[in-house]
């Protein structure tokens, strides 16, 4: 087996329950901003965790495209692998590795379709030819060849130039409500922080107050 016996130290800066906002989500936007400010690489990229009708586990990476207290938004294919695991499963992960900065976090929850018309404002918002693209890739299906998909491509691009380019009703936002936040911070000596907020869904479905508590590295 090659070895990847790296060790590196993680640093001293520390994450401290009395640090962070009572509010999780309040707590990420902050993270998130100081990930933009290090200049990390697509800081909004997150791996997204489904599980399949099959039980099966699939992970993949999506661009957070909004964050409010209502929860994380992006947007995807409602027909692809994600898209058919969510209908069937719509518990989810996702996964922000800000590495440069010995920090993760780890959310878990519920994805849920958001309304059309949010869909259609952040489809109205996205470049011309990314609105075409989405009506000339059927998401996570087999196509022969290369060419096949430049065809598709360019069929579409000429069907909608110099038009508007409406949404297609197999294409949208979903939004995943967080019912646990883990915010990981990388310490020396593997002796990391980790502050996990969580909240329980209640008898008639409204989601309980975030209770905070630290673990273990
Ligand atoms: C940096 C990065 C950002 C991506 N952003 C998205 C996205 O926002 N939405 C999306 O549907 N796929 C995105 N993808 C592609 C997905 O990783 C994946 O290939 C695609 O959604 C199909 O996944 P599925 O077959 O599991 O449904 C991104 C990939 C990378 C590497």
């Amino acid at each position: 087996m090659e070895s990847l016996n790296r060790h590196e130290d993680y640093g001293q800066e520390s994450l401290d329950e009395t640090h962070l906002l009572s509010d999780p989500i309040e707590q990420f936007k902050i993270w998130l901003r100081e990930a933009e400010a290090a200049q990390i690489y697509e800081p909004n990229a997150f791996v997204l965790g489904t599980v399949d009708e099959h039980s099966h586990p699939r992970t993949r990476t999506v661009l957070l495209k909004g964050v409010d207290e209502r929860g994380f938004f992006f947007a995807t294919n409602y027909l692809s692998r994600k898209g058919e695991a969510v209908a069937v499963n719509n518990n989810v992960s996702a996964t922000f590795g800000w590495y440069s900065m010995y920090r993760q976090v780890l959310i878990q929850g519920t994805a849920e379709k958001v309304d059309p018309a949010e869909s259609d404002e952040y489809h109205a918002s996205r470049p011309h030819d990314s609105q075409v693209a989405a009506w000339s890739s059927h998401q996570s299906k087999p196509i022969d060849t290369r060419s096949a998909l430049d065809t598709q491509f360019e069929q579409a691009l000429a069907k909608f130039e110099n038009t508007d380019v409406p949404r297609p009703d197999y294409w949208g936002g979903y939004r995943i409500v967080p019912t646990r936040i883990e915010f990981w911070k990388g310490r020396s000596n593997r002796m990391h922080d980790r502050i996990e907020f969580s909240r329980s869904t209640l008898a008639d479905g409204s989601l309980g107050q975030w209770q905070v508590q630290r673990l273990q590295p």
